[in-house]
């Protein structure tokens, strides 16, 4: 049986943080090993909101060093640069046309942008999600993990295709917001409780994976907690939670256990508690971050990545595009 085609995007407009590392990437690395896997560097999508390109070079190398530290394999996924895929753009300028003023307008992570940059309203930004569209379509994906924010423009990418299929013939199957992981879908906030780790999030509640041990520590050392529970078996607050749900994920099962009965017995140290957290996570996080710097300066490694990156994307959507053409009647 042909395995289902999973893609995402993610932008390289910062460091990955352990939000991206737990609620994504973690989770691509598992699909790669059963799905047929394309993972995408958006460089032009950055370019909406970040139209400096200073530092852009950087940020893509870092991106996919950290990508394939975390677990994404070359040899198993496809994992590529948007820009170096020019199919994208032409099926971009397509599905333009099938967009209308009116519903882009009303997108919510429109909205948020048009607040956050009122002075750099671009058309770019209006269009974001027929961009995305195109990086889903271009492929024929069906599964597209992503998180809550992006389910509007999944749907959006799926009133496109049924419009091109309905005008021009059946080219894409519709794609879904895919949730493999269902319930472990594992949400991290913010080291000060308030709102999901993020990147525009202060940096000092934000763990990156390129965050040396010794702000990894200082980090945690300084995240929020509270004098602690007084009556037996309390709800834990959500900035308490959180600090579980790390523990959770990096400490071995006795050391979870311990604290929990702490906590329910009123007698937790939440100094003690981030201590060990703050050194499991070290052990946990150094690794890759090591892996991901040897791999950020070996350039002759990388432009390898993306040359085979490229030559499988582009092959992919070459397929798609030829089918495009030809149900538009665009060949002459
Ligand atoms: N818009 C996505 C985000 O902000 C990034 C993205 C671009 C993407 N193209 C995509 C995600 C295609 C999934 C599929 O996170």
């Amino acid at each position: 049986m042909q395995k289902e085609r999973v893609l995402s995007g993610i932008r390289p407009t910062g460091f990955v943080h352990l939000g991206n590392y737990f609620g994504a990437v973690r989770n691509w690395a598992k699909m790669q090993e059963e799905f047929d896997c394309y993972f995408c560097v958006v460089d032009w999508h950055s370019l909406t909101t970040h139209p400096d390109t200073k530092e852009l070079k950087d940020n893509v190398h870092r991106l996919l060093a950290e990508l394939i530290a975390s677990g994404l394999d070359p040899e198993k996924c496809v994992l590529y640069v948007q820009s170096d895929v020019p199919e994208i753009a032409e099926l971009y300028l397509y599905l333009n046309t099938m967009a209308y003023q009116g519903e882009l307008e009303r997108t919510v992570t429109f909205k948020d942008k048009v607040r956050q940059q009122p002075d750099n309203v671009n058309a770019g930004l209006l269009t974001y999600p027929v961009l995305q569209a195109a990086d889903i379509l271009i492929h024929r994906a069906t599964n597209v993990p992503v998180g809550k924010d992006q389910e509007q423009h999944i749907e959006m990418t799926r009133n496109y295709a049924e419009r091109f299929n309905h005008r021009y013939g059946e080219i894409f199957p519709l794609p879904k917001a895919f949730n493999y992981y269902g319930d472990e879908l594992i949400k991290i906030m913010s080291l000060s409780g308030e709102g999901k780790m993020s990147k525009s999030e202060n940096q000092m509640n934000t763990l990156y994976l390129a965050d040396d041990d010794e702000l990894v520590r200082t980090k945690i050392k300084k995240a929020r907690t509270d004098s602690g529970p007084t009556e037996l078996n309390s709800p834990k607050p959500d900035y308490i939670e959180n600090l579980f749900t790390l523990i959770r994920l990096v400490s071995s099962p006795d050391v979870v256990q311990r604290f929990e009965a702490d906590f329910n017995n009123c007698v937790i140290r939440y100094g003690d508690m981030k201590k060990q957290l703050g050194e499991d996570m070290v052990k946990f996080m150094s690794p890759i971050r090591e892996k991901a710097l040897a791999i950020q300066h070996d350039k002759t490694y990388l432009s390898k990545v993306i040359q085979h990156g490229r030559e499988k994307a582009r092959a992919s959507a070459g397929e798609t595009l030829k089918l495009v053409r030809e149900a538009m009647g665009i060949n002459y």
